[in-house]
């Protein structure tokens, strides 16, 4: 994990980008920059004659933009969890993605919070789509440095795997997920215990964060001891990257996943 170059504004694009985009989305004619969220080198809300679109971009040549082509070959079949993809752009040395504007919050995962119906209610749409083809992310590549095991979280479900807070927005009605950049396919319970130590550090209990999750049958059919052998993959993990990127957040995942963990071994 390398911290990227701070964002730039949609002023700062090559000409050749902006009106390739402009082409796309109409005159742009307002922009709010997003200051959430670290892998776009730009992220902002475009206001168009057409309408806002939220926009996101890295050089073409970048390493991430193969995760951008990820997110936006994934679209299509996660219709009605994500917000549409409008437009697709490659110009002047840049990929951009233009998706439909959503208005709406970050997910609030404290206990008793109205946002964990919502987000339920989306995850399980997510859990009921078969995973496409284009999806060629497994799941257990990202343990594979942490247990030898790393098969144990294989499978043939979709899952977004980031469901950090930045990444679920709240609207009046419902659930929304974005950046799909690292949807992979893997055990179906792995959504459900990558998630579990984010709901830890907004409040909730270990006990009652796997209550929350009993509600998804994936998490109800999954062995014991595969969820041992995650958490344990998961804490090591988070200890490394935390050792060599000591940030609150990560510190705080350290944290979260080491007392899932505790909490596993004393039942
Ligand atoms: N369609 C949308 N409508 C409104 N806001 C959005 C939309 N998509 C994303 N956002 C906002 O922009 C932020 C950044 O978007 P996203 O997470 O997709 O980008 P990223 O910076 O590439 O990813 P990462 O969070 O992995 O660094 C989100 O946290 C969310 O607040
Ligand atoms: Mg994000």
């Amino acid at each position: 994990m390398t911290p990227r170059p701070p964002r730039i504004g949609w002023a700062e694009l090559p000409r050749e980008t902006r009106a390739a985009v402009e082409a796309c989305a109409g005159s742009v004619t307002e922009v709010d920059r997003v200051e959430m969220g670290e892998r776009s080198d730009i992220a902002s809300v475009l206001d168009t004659e057409a309408g806002k679109v939220f926009a996101k971009g890295v050089p073409a040549a970048d390493r991430q933009a193969a995760w951008l082509e990820n997110e936006a070959r994934i679209n299509p079949y996660v219709a009605g969890l994500a917000p549409p993809l409008r437009w697709r752009v490659e110009a002047g040395g840049w990929l951009v993605l233009g998706f439909e504007y959503i208005e709406g919050r970050h997910v609030v995962y404290s206990p008793g919070s109205g946002d964990m119906a919502k987000l339920a209610a989306v995850l399980k749409a997510l859990q009921e789509i078969p995973c496409p083809d284009v999806v060629y992310r497994r799941a257990e590549w990202r343990w594979k440095d942490f247990t030898d095991r790393a098969e144990t979280m294989a499978g043939e479900a979709m899952i977004h795997a980031d469901l950090n807070p930045g990444n679920v927005l709240i609207t009046e009605d419902r659930a929304y997920l974005v950046d799909w950049a690292g949807t992979c396919r893997g055990a179906g319970w792995v959504e459900l215990a990558m998630l579990i130590p984010r709901l830890i550090g907004h409040g909730h209990g270990p006990a009652e964060a796997e209550e929350w999750a009993a509600q998804f049958t994936p998490w109800r059919d999954a062995a014991a001891e595969d969820v041992d052998l995650f958490v344990a993959a998961e804490s090591i993990r988070w200890d490394k990257v935390a050792a060599d990127w000591p940030y609150p957040r990560i510190l705080l995942a350290a944290n979260t996943s080491r007392q899932w963990k505790e909490w596993r071994r004393g039942r």
